[in-house]
């Protein structure tokens, strides 16, 4: 595993000369974003030496190497979900690869379901917690000391100061950027109107299927976390419309805007 990130950065590598600060992982119906990126290379997930190519409708399968904001940002348009059938390893392996770029900090992005009756789609949502609901977890199995340790802390798995950057990025926006706790659970069901409630009951604000394991991988090798969710629809049972994940594409292209001017305004805030 050790030898095969060092392939894919190494290959990664020779696209540019300095390496990226920030990372950015892109959710489903998000990738518009790299419409902001200045000075982009493409590299297809297919080129990168052991990468795997997204089967996700809505998921574009490139990395990205440009600028935000005169930032170095590596981004991977398109990510791969636990329940396309991938071991755990597989899932993190690029949010890995991004370390071993370089990469200090890491964006992680999703669509999400709302639970929080304070919600209503199109919000954006900065994630201050999660609640890991996947019954996995990318570190089991030995651990790769080279990487991290055996029991990374997750105190603080959502770095406060990324988080008062988008704060402070939305209040020179005029957008009200709502906080809450992310459910990450399997999928690929979404989930019962009994299984929203108890998500609701035990602390979670949105709920979807992705972030947890990047989170965790990242926490591991010790980079600085920060996320964001957009509430594409309320979760099962908390409105009455079933869920169809064209919704959640569509409603993702709806709030690009706000997102795409929120990541550009936050990371020239990073310190
Ligand atoms: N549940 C799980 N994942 C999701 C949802 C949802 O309601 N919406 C977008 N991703």
């Amino acid at each position: 595993m050790y030898e095969k990130l060092g392939a894919a950065a190494k290959h990664i590598g020779t696209f540019k000369d300095t390496p990226p600060r920030v990372g950015i992982i892109l959710g489903s119906g998000l990738g518009a974003f790299v419409d902001s990126v200045e000075n982009q290379i493409h590299i297809p997930y297919q080129e990168i030496p052991h990468f795997r190519d997204c089967t996700v409708e809505g998921h574009q399968g490139r990395l990205i190497l440009g600028t935000v904001n005169d930032v170095d940002v590596a981004i991977l348009q398109g990510r791969l979900h636990a329940y396309e059938g991938l071991p755990m390893e597989e899932v993190v392996f690029p949010t890995r690869v991004l370390a071993t770029l370089g990469v200090e900090k890491l964006i992680l992005t999703n669509a999400a379901g709302g639970i929080n009756q304070d919600y209503i789609p199109g919000d954006i949502v900065c994630i201050s917690d999660h609640i890991n609901m996947m019954a996995a977890n990318p570190l089991i199995g030995p651990n790769i000391n080279e990487l991290g340790p055996r029991f990374p802390d997750m105190t603080q798995a959502y770095n406060p100061e990324l988080q008062d950057a988008f704060k402070a990025a939305a209040k020179d926006m005029g957008y009200n950027l709502k906080t809450g706790i992310y459910a990450g659970v399997l999928g690929p069901t979404y989930e019962t109107p009994a299984e929203v409630r108890m998500l609701g009951i035990i602390g979670a604000d949105m709920v979807g299927m992705s972030t947890v394991p990047e989170s965790i991988a990242a926490n591991h090798l010790g980079i600085q976390v920060c996320g964001l969710s957009c509430i594409t629809n309320m979760a099962a049972g908390i409105s009455k419309s079933k869920l169809d994940h064209s919704e959640v594409k569509e409603q993702a292209l709806k709030v690009m805007k706000t997102f795409s001017d929120l990541l550009t305004t936050a990371i020239g805030k990073f310190k």
